[in-house]
């Protein structure tokens, strides 16, 4: 198989993962999924990374091929989450003399996971390493997503390995770099990537943009989706936004309902927020759109609105879950409504307002609580509740 040269003596030797239906067990891939691992030829030749062991035999076939009976000096591990790191023991073995580079908390995961102790290179942030025509450097970004995450800089062809930063979800169907191919559905996927895996780590996100800020980097070449050239600085200053959990003007509304009555309340809330001029508006059933995708709206707008009946003396279930997803993830600053509903004994209403103290975020309406079915009052307030939300997303007083 022709592996994509990306730059010159840079090979693509990444896999696509079509076979697997939940990332971590947990996130959907309806279009699949890559692990991305590059090959740097130089005096010394040099892996950046693994993949998943189940494409292991694929991978390990790409190399030899680019190699071509030249030694395999160096792999780089950038990150150690199995689905980069899988490979690694396979790789050994194939590659005996092959040394890994990473920092103390790579080869502490090392032993763990794989029970390799031995012919370790272990760099600290801003070493470098020489391979021939060039020196690669080694910048350490914990948290982004585990805590040994390292990104490493190639400065001759201005690349940036950034492991799971500015991945994401989606395998790459033909192209690899972005200028081949029609980017919009990572657009999409980077996203409900960043919301779901790194979400939480956003501070982490913000110390390592800064520290990269300091690089001149023309291509970053993540393990997960395209490799970022021609859409490079959108997909960075689209990291920054949303590390910093900046929402566009749009609201998302979640709502969970048993018979309907609590989804005609939502429905009213999204009429109402159209006709006071909001245009980005998300309205997702709980109980039927996963999660991922809720909490990828959720990064991508300011406001916020959750409804829920009242189940069993509590919040409705699934209401109660993706409450405790955004809470994970620390969203910020956020602008929040609510609304519920009961049949003998309203519950949800007051446990909902629990929830902007908790994240410290702003109220922009009284929350409406509704008995039984849609009544002309609690249709006012809703109204109301959807003309709030949309002043003060545009700032209107
Ligand atoms: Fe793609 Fe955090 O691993």
């Amino acid at each position: 198989m022709k592996s994509k040269e990306i730059a010159k003596n840079l090979f693509y030797v990444g896999v696509n993962d079509r076979q697997k239906a939940l990332f971590e067990n947990l996130w959907p891939l309806p279009s699949g999924v890559s692990y991305n691992s590059y090959l740097i030829l130089d005096e010394k030749n040099v892996l950046v990374d693994t993949v998943d062991v189940c494409y292991s035999d694929i991978f390990l076939k790409k190399i030899a091929e680019i190699l071509d009976g030249r030694s395999l000096d160096y792999l780089i591990v950038n990150h150690m989450e199995p689905d980069h790191s899988g490979s690694i023991r396979l790789l050994r073995q194939r590659y005996p003399d092959v040394k890994i580079v990473g920092n103390a908390k790579t080869f502490d995961m090392l032993k763990g996971y794989h029970g390799i102790t031995d012919g370790l290179h272990e760099v600290k942030d801003n070493d470098t390493l020489n391979i021939g025509s060039r020196a690669l450097s080694f910048h350490t970004a914990p948290m982004v997503h585990w805590i040994e995450v390292m990104f490493t800089y190639d400065p001759k062809e201005k690349t940036l390995f950034s492991a799971d930063a500015f991945g994401t979800f989606g395998a790459l169907n033909g192209g690899i770099i972005d200028k081949d191919m029609n980017i919009n559905p990572y657009r999409e996927e980077i996203i409900r990537y960043y919301a779901n895996i790194i979400g939480k780590y956003g501070s982490a996100v913000q110390k390592a943009l800064q520290k990269i800020a300091k690089l001149d980097i023309q291509t970053i070449c993540s393990t997960h989706g395209p490799v970022w050239r021609q859409h490079l600085s959108e997909a960075v200053a689209l990291y920054d936004r949303m590390s910093r959990y900046e929402g566009e003007e749009g609201v998302t509304i979640v709502y969970g309902s048993m018979y309907g009555n609590t989804e005609q309340m939502a429905d009213v809330v999204a009429y109402s927020l159209a006709e006071n001029g909001i245009k980005n508006i998300a309205v997702h059933n709980v109980s039927k759109n996963h999660a991922s995708y809720i909490l990828a709206d959720i990064f991508k707008y300011k406001g916020l609105i959750i409804g829920s009946p009242t189940y069993s003396n509590q919040l409705y279930p699934e209401i109660e879950s993706i409450l405790s997803k955004i809470g994970i993830r620390e969203v910020k600053d956020r602008l929040f409504g609510y609304f519920g509903s009961f049949s003998w004994a309203g519950v949800a209403v007051k446990k909902l307002s629990a929830f902007p103290e908790q994240m410290n975020w702003e109220v922009v309406a009284p929350p409406v609580e509704q008995r039984q079915g849609l009544l002309s009052e609690s249709y006012e307030g809703l109204w109301a509740l959807g003309k709030a939300m949309a002043d003060a997303l545009v700032g209107r007083k």
